[in-house]
């Protein structure tokens, strides 16, 4: 790769936004931002430059907006993003002094586009597509390729990706933090910062919590070694530790074990987190502490059938929570039973109208049968002892 000013005029007919990021040295602005504006109906291209939290702007014509990008940009920063028609391409200044194509991607068609027929049938991550943080985390080969034994794992993400896809794609914001509660080995969590950052151009901020160290360490130094500069993932217990304390727009869970996902969406309902997508597993709890009490007794006596109500209800009962507190919960299939058996998701957004009818019935469902669940008791601690009626 050469320099970065020559791919900016090839994608300047068609750019959508140039995002200039991480200066090398201290004197530079530390961001610098381009995108198209009209003025007196005539195309050029508006020059953003943050200094001090506060925004300068400057508007220019194509061939001076080259001249700036050739001799006061490039070089100066260590990060550029370019997002254009044809494509967003993340490209990274090497030591020697030019840029290297980091990873790219075909631009997502926008809403209302005439390109958007079809898409669901697509995976918005297409094998062959250069995500290279997807080969450090061994889901694709080095050319790309998906590698056959994580082709689930590759399904799961893209359906997770999708469902995400479908709620904000009229998203206006030009920034979007989220946390991903048990990120693991962060497959999916380097795909949102990918699909937020790269694809769409965002200023995206994530942080991945997980309890195990080492995992943690690996995954800090992949989003290193691609510059993503704003994809963290810190040692975390969720269930007790101080998470962050800073605006948040969207929590994710993936799998997080048995009462992971309560913790989770008790975080999202404390701090007012507009967007959830949370696909459960492992929901022990209530079925390690269900009592036999009523009607629902047959269900209880076969250790199977016992085990899948008990799951059922458990995410039932998110949901009415979820419900009680403003938010408009959706249960959604979220991957073919063959690809993983944990196929639920619990996507909600807050509306602020608050539905307590389902919560009730959670609440005598549970004195009834005697069961701990974990996101009732941390949402309703006093109704859950009996001191205070709904
Ligand atoms: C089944 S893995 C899923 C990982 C990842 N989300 C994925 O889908 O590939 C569950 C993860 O949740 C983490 N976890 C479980 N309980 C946790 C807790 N209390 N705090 C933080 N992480 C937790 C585990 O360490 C594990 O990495």
């Amino acid at each position: 790769m050469a320099r970065v000013y020559q791919e900016l005029e090839q994608a300047l007919p068609g750019l959508s936004k140039a995002v200039y990021s991480q200066p090398v040295d201290a004197l530079s602005a530390p961001k610098v931002t381009v995108r198209p504006v009209t003025v007196k109906g005539g195309l050029c291209y508006q020059i953003e430059t943050f200094r001090d939290n506060k925004a300068y702007h400057k508007n220019v014509e194509a061939e001076e907006l080259l001249l700036i990008a050739e001799n006061e940009l490039e070089g100066r920063y260590r990060q550029v993003l370019l997002v254009s028609l044809r494509e967003s391409a993340q490209y990274v200044l090497r030591q020697r002094g030019d840029y290297k194509k980091s990873s790219s991607s075909p631009s997502l068609p926008r809403p209302g586009g005439g390109e958007s027929h079809n898409r669901s049938k697509e995976y918005i991550l297409r094998e062959g597509e250069n995500i290279p943080a997807l080969v450090d985390l061994g889901i694709f080969t080095s050319d790309f390729k998906i590698v056959r034994s994580r082709y689930d794992k590759y399904k799961q993400i893209n359906r997770f990706i999708e469902l995400v896809d479908q709620e904000l794609k009229d998203y206006q914001g030009r920034e979007i933090s989220i946390l991903d509660f048990g990120c693991g080995k962060s497959y999916l969590t380097f795909i949102l910062y990918y699909y937020f950052a790269v694809k769409r151009g965002l200023e995206a901020k994530i942080i991945g919590y997980d309890l195990k160290a080492d995992v943690v360490e690996n995954c800090n130094r992949i989003a290193e070694k691609y510059g993503y500069d704003k994809l963290r993932f810190q040692h975390a217990d969720v269930s007790r530790d101080v998470l962050s304390q800073e605006h948040i727009d969207m929590v994710v869970t993936l799998h997080a074990c048995d009462t992971a996902t309560d913790f989770a969406l008790d975080y999202a309902l404390r701090h007012g987190v507009k967007y959830i997508f949370s696909v459960p597993c492992c929901q022990h709890e209530i079925n390690s502490s269900i009592h036999k009490g009523g009607e629902l007794d047959i269900l209880l006596q076969h250790g199977i059938i016992r085990e899948r109500v008990c799951a059922l209800l458990t995410d039932s009962i998110r949901t009415a929570v979820l419900q009680s507190r403003g938010y408009e919960p959706d249960v959604i299939e979220f991957i073919d039973l063959e690809h993983s058996p944990k196929n639920i998701m619990l996507r909600a957004r807050y509306t602020g109208k608050e539905r307590r009818k389902s919560l009730e019935q959670a609440l005598e469902l549970k004195e009834k049968y005697g069961f701990a669940q974990k996101l009732l008791e941390l949402q309703y601690p006093e109704e859950c002892a009996g001191k205070k009626p709904l």
